[in-house]
């Protein structure tokens, strides 16, 4: 791994440290003349900027982009303040252009460990660059105005409905899934735990604020087992991604009167190369108190989990709409649609909700259920739940010491072999 030195060596003669077939001192200064030559190559593109840009790669000094007039230069010194600052890895500069790295994720990714890195000013102004930079820039998605969608996904039983909402518009909202008295016992189950979390000083906040997310679901009650035993999940995540999707992570999440809006993303938007062409996930989003505008319903951008999509600002949610329902109702959202949890405008009340997500088995899970799953916990689940939770072969993917034949359970084993050595006979 570049960046991670070489840890103790055990064995006299297999030491490998201090050795390199990389010259990194080089490569970083390789990376940035490469960055460089990206921009100029592109100047007669980011002439449509109409701002400048300071951008500092690494720890060299910033240069800047002048993109005042459509003949864009980059020069070494600016007297003034930029429009925008960038502070970012050279190559991701190059990974931009061969699009390897979608803008939206690879401009904030590094700022939740490193606040520096966090773009600075104009925001609009970075992702446009960004996007210029890529081969096939994509589009911001159509705004919801008067008249410009004839009709838009309503909470409907009519689960062929909701398959053409999703199809069509990246989003369905399945109503009545839950009676008053289950959702009055899932609800009752978060709000709970939430305060049992903060009451431990284990409460986790949820960008935003004031609100509050319950992670790795299926460790904090036996109400959250039996949620995966509804028939919604059968009705749907087979469809949408076949046989065997994975439980991505399940979690909870409060928002509360004050909370922010959440930045727009797509639920796939980690995995990178960016791939537009196909759903990776399906997100099962179940309002446990009426949604609406007023309380952060989650704002979602109808359709835009089609082709080469993505908005302009993903800290505005200007041209969104809240996805509304009564409680019980389920917002279900192919991954690629752009979104974001809304501002809770509210003056009382929470507004709980429980998110079941799936992707297809070949993604890593966002939650690491094999570290995280408690073990009296393992002993209560049924096949089914561990199917859905990864302790499942499927294809030739998650087997236990070579056996990987679809179709067997595993789960932690302590006695997997390890260094048995005997002497050596060559055969004859
Ligand atoms: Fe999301």
């Amino acid at each position: 791994m570049a960046g991670v030195a070489p840890g103790k060596t055990f064995t006299p003669g297999l030491d490998f440290s201090g050795q390199s077939y990389v010259d990194w001192a080089k490569k970083r200064d390789d990376d940035v003349d490469q960055a460089h030559a990206i921009i100029k190559k592109k100047l007669p593109l980011l002439g449509q900027l109409n701002g400048v840009l300071s951008l500092t790669f690494g720890d060299r000094k910033p240069v800047f982009l002048d993109a005042r007039t459509n003949e864009a230069k980059l020069v070494e010194e600016f007297d003034g303040e930029p429009t925008t600052t960038l502070h970012m890895k050279p190559e991701y500069i190059n990974q931009f252009y061969q699009g390897l790295l979608e803008p939206r994720y690879g401009l904030f990714k590094d700022a939740f460990f490193h606040p520096a890195s966090m773009p600075k000013g104009n925001i609009p102004l970075a992702i446009k660059f960004a996007d210029l930079l890529t081969p096939n820039p994509p589009v911001a998605p159509k705004k919801v105005v008067p008249g410009a969608f004839p009709r838009l996904p309503q909470p409907t039983e009519d689960l062929e409905q909701v398959k053409k909402d999703i199809t069509e518009f990246g989003y369905a909202l399945f109503k009545n899934g839950l009676t008053p008295e289950q959702n009055a016992i899932l609800k009752k189950a978060v709000q709970e735990q939430a305060a049992g979390e903060n009451k431990a000083g284990v409460g986790q906040e949820d960008g935003g604020g004031s609100n509050q997310r319950i992670w790795t679901l299926i460790n904090k009650g036996e109400e959250f087992i039996d949620f995966l035993n509804h028939p919604l999940i059968d009705a749907l995540v087979p469809w949408f991604l076949g046989e065997h999707a994975l439980i991505h992570s399940y979690s909870a999440n409060i928002t509360r009167p004050g909370g922010n809006a959440m930045q727009l993303h797509t639920d796939q938007v980690a995995i990178q190369p960016p791939i537009r062409d196909i759903a990776f996930g399906l997100n099962i989003l179940w309002f446990l108190e009426d949604f609406n505008e007023q309380n952060g319903g989650t704002r979602v951008f109808p359709a835009s989990h089609l082709g080469a999509v993505a908005p302009e600002d993903i800290f505005s949610i200007e041209g969104t709409i809240a996805a509304e329902g009564t409680a019980g109702t389920a917002l279900i959202t192919d991954s690629r649609l752009w979104h974001a949890t809304g501002p809770n405008h509210a003056k009382t009340g929470e507004r709980p909700a429980i998110l079941m997500f799936f992707m297809r088995s070949f993604i890593r899970q966002q939650e690491n259920n094999f570290l995280s799953l408690r073990k009296d916990v393992e002993a209560k689940l049924s096949d089914r739940v561990k199917r859905l939770l990864g302790f499942y072969t499927t294809g030739a993917l998650g087997g236990l010491e070579g056996e990987v034949r679809e179709g067997i359970y595993v789960s932690r084993k302590d006695d997997c072999v390890g260094t048995l050595r005997a002497e050596h006979t060559p055969r004859s």
